[in-house]
């Protein structure tokens, strides 16, 4: 009898099993209940420049941070800075809304700790530059240039005015790739012998965004790669790519939509970076990492995933995260947190200068490579070494 043979005594006798850790939004559940308020709990001014589609995400999570106070929202589409105000209940008294020809309100207002930058990629540098020498910490999409040379000159602006300058490579604040990337550290799967990353977009990039995207490798594998250097934490030395325009007005850019790309390790690990534009289904997110003792793999995420249909000709289930903010929506607002843990002092930047040259330098290789059908080496000096 299975019944009452195994039952157990009663939970209000016995000791609560522990709370797994990988559930961090309990975690924080049970801190507002305490309400005990950490050391640092100061809140910081911050300004947003830039109101599309990162943006949006961005000045969303800026907003339910209570660590943090909106001062300005820069964005140079100046007839919605009235329709912004209105969406968001802003009250004008507390939150200036500015177009970018007054950005120097910005820069000179002692309330602004930090700037987040999330404007078309070849308006980052100006400013980046402006938000640094005037002693602002800098959050910055990615990436902060598609030009290597600027990006290096802005890196050492921010050392020499010691404020952080952050690429936000979101992926590495995604749960399940911190979760992959912590095992793999600690050996569970062995010695990796092939990483694998699946990035097809969905929806697909209008083409007044990809006119001015920097191309798919500054804009899209930027993200793969920062994945697989997250994972490995090591550098390739050969890469190649088959790179394809199959889309006519793509074609007709000069740039790129189906692009596989290979990464070979001196350690003798491979990365395969399976890339494309369009994804017909969804926004189809997959990170898998083989190793000599076993393998994981993070799949894609379905917000509606645990609904299923029963029918006499299938069982189905609901579809994959559509799109790029619902699929990484604790992504986005766990790094936008970790930049405020990074100016409190509680953590070291997790997406370092040293990854985001490495990430440049590879995707510049990578496009060379797209264009002229080689095997592309790459040299590194011990100093450019990540972890
Ligand atoms: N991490 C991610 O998942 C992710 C996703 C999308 C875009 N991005 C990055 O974010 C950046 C912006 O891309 P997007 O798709 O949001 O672009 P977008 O065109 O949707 O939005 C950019 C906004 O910036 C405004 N703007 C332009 N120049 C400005 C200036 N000098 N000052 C103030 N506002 C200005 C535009 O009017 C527009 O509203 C790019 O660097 C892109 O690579 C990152």
């Amino acid at each position: 009898m299975a019944t009452n043979k195994y039952q157990l005594p009663s939970p209000y006798v016995t000791a609560s099993p522990l709370q797994p850790t990988e559930d961090e939004v309990y975690y924080r559940h049970l801190d507002d209940l305490k309400l005990e308020s950490p050391k640092q709990n100061t809140k910081y001014g911050v300004a947003i420049f830039g109101v599309g589609r990162a943006g949006t995400i961005h000045l969303r999570n800026i907003l339910n941070n209570r660590r943090l106070d909106l001062l300005y929202i820069v964005e140079d589409e100046e007839d919605r800075l009235e329709k912004i105000e209105k969406y968001y209940c802003l009250d004008p008294k507390s939150v200036r809304l500015i177009s970018g020809k007054q950005s120097s309100l910005v820069y000179s207002d002692p309330k602004v700790r930090f700037v987040v930058v999330s404007t078309p990629t070849d308006t980052h540098e100006a400013i980046i530059d402006q938000a640094l020498k005037h002693n602002k910490a800098v959050f910055c999409e990615k990436p902060i240039s598609s030009d290597v040379g600027v990006t290096v000159k802005l890196f050492a602006l921010a050392r020499q005015v010691n404020q952080p300058l952050f690429s936000a490579f979101n992926r590495r604040f995604d749960p399940s790739y911190a979760n992959i990337r912590k095992r793999v550290r600690a050996g569970e799967v062995g010695k990796v012998l092939t990483v694998k990353v699946c990035n097809r977009d969905a929806p697909m990039p209008s083409l007044e965004f990809l006119k001015i995207s920097s191309g798919v490798f500054y804009d899209a594998f930027v993200h793969d790669v920062d994945l697989v250097l997250y994972s490995l934490g090591e550098l390739p030395d050969k890469v190649v790519s088959f790179s394809h325009a199959t889309v006519p007005e793509i074609k007709a850019l000069g740039d790129y939509d189906n692009v596989s790309v290979l990464l070979s390790f001196p350690s003798g690990t491979n990365g395969i970076i399976d890339l494309c534009r369009q994804c017909s289904y969804g926004n189809e997110q997959r990170l898998e990492v083989f190793g000599e003792k076993g393998m994981l793999k993070a799949e894609n995420r379905a917000a509606l995933g645990n609904v299923e249909l029963y029918t006499l000709e299938a069982v189905s289930k609901g579809p994959i995260d559509y799109s790029f903010p619902s699929r990484y929506k604790e992504a986005y607002e766990r790094e936008l947190q970790h930049f405020v843990d990074v100016l409190d002092g509680t953590a070291t930047i997790l997406v370092t200068e040293k990854t985001t040259m490495a990430v440049s330098k590879i995707a510049t290789a990578v496009e060379e490579s797209a264009r002229t059908g080689k095997i592309v080496q790459l040299r590194w000096t011990a100093d450019e070494a990540i972890e």
